[in-house]
C-alpha cells in the first residue's frame, strides 16, 4: 500500500509562526509533526511514502535528508541517542512531490497520482495518531466489506461542525457507519451527523481518477470531500469512529497546545 501525506498548505491558522517554519514541523514533545505521520505510514506498511510538499517548505527535506555531519559531531561528543535520532529521520524512506500553488486539498492528494493503481492512503501532514492504532483498523474494515473506501471520523461538538466535512450514513456494528454522503463544511442546521472526518483516508484508485477532473468546491479549492461525495455513486464507503484521545490535529493552535500537553503528560514531562 502507498501512503500520501499532503503537507504543501498555507497554515494560515498558524501564523505568523508559518510565515518561514512549515506547521507540519512544528515540535510535539520532541519530534516535528510529520516525523510522527511518515512513521505511522510506516507502522501500517506502508511500501511508499510519498510527501506532497510546497517548493517553499524546504524545512520538510532537510528533516529527512541524512545528515552524516551532524551524526560525526554529536557521535565525537558521546551523545550516542541524539546521533541514532538524526540519524533515524535521515534514514526514513520517503519521497516528495510537489504542488506549486495550495489548490486544495484534493488537488494536493491528485498531484501524487503516480501512486494510483491500487488502494492507498491519505495522512493529512499535520493530524497526528501517536499509537499508530487508527489506519490498521481502517484497513481491517476494508477487508471486512471487499476492500471498500474507508475515512477515519470523529463526534465534534456543534461548533466545530461547519469546520469539517461531515458524513450522513447508518452505524453497521459500533463504531463503524456506512456512508450514503459527505458534506463539506455544512452549516449546523444542515448537518447530517456529528461525524466529521478526521485527516486519515484508505481508498481505491477510482478516487484519484475522479480528483483528476474534479472542479473547485468550497473555498474554490479542488476538495477531497467532493471527490469522496462523488465516489459513493460507484462504491461502498465506511467510517470508522475514532475516539477523540486517538488523534490530535496540530493545524490550529489549541490543537497543537492539546497534542503537546497530552503527549508531555503520557511521558510523564509534565
Ligand atoms: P488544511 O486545510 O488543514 O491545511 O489541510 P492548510 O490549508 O495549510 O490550513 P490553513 O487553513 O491555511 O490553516 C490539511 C493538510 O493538507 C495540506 C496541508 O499542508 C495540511 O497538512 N494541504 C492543504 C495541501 O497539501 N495542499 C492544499 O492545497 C491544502
Amino acid at each position: 500500500m502507498k501512503a500520501i501525506i499532503p503537507a504543501a498548505g498555507m497554515g494560515t491558522r498558524f501564523l505568523p509562526v508559518t510565515k518561514a517554519v512549515p506547521k507540519e514541523m512544528l515540535p510535539v514533545v520532541d519530534k516535528p509533526v510529520l516525523q510522527y505521520i511518515v512513521e505511522e505510514a510506516i507502522a501500517a506498511a506502508a511500501d511508499e511514502v510519498v510527501v506532497v510538499s510546497s517548493r517553499e517548505k524546504k524545512a520538510i527535506e532537510d528533516h529527512f535528508a541524512p545528515d552524516d555531519a551532524l551524526i560525526a559531531t554529536l557521535e565525537a561528543k558521546g551523545k550516542d541517542a541524539l546521533a541514532a535520532a538524526v540519524k533515524h529521520a535521515g534514514e526514513l524512506p520517503v519521497s516528495f512531490v510537489y504542488q506549486d500553488e495550495p489548490l486544495g486539498l484534493g488537488h494536493a492528494v491528485h498531484c501524487a497520482e503516480q501512486v494510483a493503481g491500487e488502494r492507498f492512503c491519505v495522512l493529512l501532514g499535520d493530524v497526528i495518531v501517536p499509537g499508530n492504532n487508527i489506519l490498521p483498523r481502517m484497513m481491517e474494515i476494508s477487508d471486512a466489506h471487499g476492500g471498500a473506501n474507508v475515512i477515519a471520523v470523529l463526534p465534534l461538538p456543534d461548533e466545530e461542525i461547519p469546520r469539517y466535512g461531515i458524513v450522513a450514513g447508518t452505524e453497521v456494528e459500533p463504531g463503524v457507519w456506512k456512508v450514503n454522503s459527505i458534506v463539506e463544511k455544512p452549516a449546523l442546521e444542515d448537518a447530517p451527523s456529528n461525524l466529521g472526518s478526521f485527516g486519515r483516508y484508505l481508498l481505491s484508485p477510482r478516487v484519484m481518477e475522479i480528483l483528476a477532473t474534479l472542479p473547485p468546491g468550497a473555498g474554490d479549492e479542488i476538495q477531497l470531500t467532493d471527490a469522496l461525495d462523488a465516489v459513493l455513486s460507484e462504491e461502498e464507503m465506511y467510517a470508522c469512529v475514532i475516539d477523540p484521545s486517538d488523534g490530535f490535529d496540530t493545524g490550529t493552535v489549541p490543537g497543537w497546545l492539546a497534542a503537546n500537553f497530552e503527549l508531555a503528560k503520557r511521558a510523564g514531562m509534565v
